[in-house]
């Protein structure tokens, strides 16, 4: 079987990762390093081996003819990158969320079609052991028939809680929702409905957002439905970053790291209708967690193998990515008009930099990047 070449680009905390997972699959071989600052090139490639360091991206590209470029940069950074890594013809995968609107999401997916390569998005939750697990538990028929699903944030300010970690819940409730057809979303920001004037620029990149809370319902075929909640909380908290799926005959619940499996519809905690049984997580046979690689981050590269060998999508693809894209501006436009957004919307400009446009106002100014520096500002 083949080995895959991969080239990063980035070597800060998430390159690292994603290097190391690259480089402890037996199937894949890191062959070039890229970053601007030749610290953190030197840092990744000592503790990796790796020889092939530059500081430009397409002399990378050009001289290690990798089959997989990882883009594990800055949010504002991906759409530029992956642009430009996508015109040398190769696979890509990026990290989430993999554009900050549709409109660059569009044309990231047209160029990887124009070029019949793949485009992955790092929601490496979704492929993870925990999420296996909660996998193979629903195809077993564990909980009957789906009817709902819940999932819920780790506490930031809700627009970019939405952008940040909601786009890897939303792509862990589509894998057992499927497409969803319609949004709606109930939002305020200090305890009033969203105005043009409460529209801002995200921290960290992620383009524009509003809402400090949201909750938000979505519509999937076959009577399925969800709930989506990105309230914000005065300290956050990983644990309330989790995802439960309700079925005629059963529970299954989700978080990083675990996952429980409840043998009856309805949990009343008295003793009879509370027993959560703990799913064994499952991992990749060749995967030894003393090689420094997450599980998560292993199995997205695994998955990336499997696809790759198979001559189909990976589990996280860009188009599973664009529909997340979707569902986040999908919210924002509800949260906006007041309206329930069929989906996929035909209008794909940003929907918060249209509402202010037509209250005749300018895209907001930018704000501090660093987010506990953004939350003294936005208040
Ligand atoms: N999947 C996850 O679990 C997870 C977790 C945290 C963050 N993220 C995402 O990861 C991304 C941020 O990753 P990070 O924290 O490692 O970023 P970072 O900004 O700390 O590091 C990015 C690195 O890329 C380099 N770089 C940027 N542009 C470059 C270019 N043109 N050429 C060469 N090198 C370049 C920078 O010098 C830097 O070293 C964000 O999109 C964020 O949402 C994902």
């Amino acid at each position: 079987m083949k080995n895959y070449r991969v080239a990063i680009l980035g070597c800060r905390g998430r390159g690292t990762a994603a290097a190391r997972a690259y480089h402890a699959h037996p199937r894949t071989n890191i062959v070039g390093l890229c970053d601007l600052i030749e610290e953190r090139l030197n840092t990744v490639g000592d503790e990796l081996g790796v020889s092939g360091r530059f500081t430009d991206l397409d002399e990378m590209i050009r001289s290690t003819a990798p089959d997989i470029v990882a883009i594990p940069t800055g949010t504002e950074f991906h759409y530029d990158l992956c642009m430009r890594v996508l015109e040398h013809g190769v696979h890509i995968e990026v990290e989430k969320p993999m554009c900050v609107d549709l409109e660059q999401a569009d044309a990231v997916i047209k160029k990887s079609q124009d070029k019949g390569v793949r485009v992955a998005v790092h929601h490496q939750g979704r492929v993870g052991a925990a999420m296996q697990a909660i996998g193979r538990a629903f195809n077993e028929g564990k909980i009957g028939e789906l009817r709902y699903i819940y999932g819920s944030g780790k506490g930031y300010y809700g627009g970019y809680g939405l952008m940040n970690i909601g786009t890897h819940m939303i792509n862990d409730i589509l894998k057992f929702g499927g497409p969803c057809r319609s949004v709606v979303a109930q939002t305020t920001t200090e305890g009033h409905p969203i105005t043009p004037q409460d529209v801002v620029s995200s921290p960290s990149g992620m383009g524009t957002i509003a809402c400090e809370h949201i909750t938000a319902t979505l519509q999937f075929n076959h009577n399925v439905t969800g709930t989506l909640l990105q309230h914000r909380f005065d300290r956050m908290d990983s644990s309330a970053y989790a995802m439960e799926l309700y079925g005629s005959e059963g529970r299954l619940f989700w978080k990083s790291g675990g996952a429980w499996w409840l043998p009856q519809p309805h949990f009343i905690p008295d003793g009879t209708h509370d027993e959560w049984e703990a799913l064994a997580p499952i991992y990749p046979e060749h995967y030894d967690a003393k090689k420094g690689a997450s599980e998560a981050d292993y199995w997205f590269v695994e998955e990336y193998v499997r696809a790759l060998d198979e001559g189909r999508e990976h589990e996280c693809s860009g188009l599973e990515a664009r529909h997340v894209i979707e569902i986040m501006m999908g919210i924002f436009e509800s949260a906006a008009y007041g309206t329930c957004v069929n989906l996929p919307q035909e209008r794909r400009d940003h929907p918060l930099l249209r509402w202010r446009t037509e209250a005749g106002l300018a895209a907001p100014e930018a704000m501090p990047r660093a987010y506990g520096e953004w939350l003294s500002t936005v208040r």
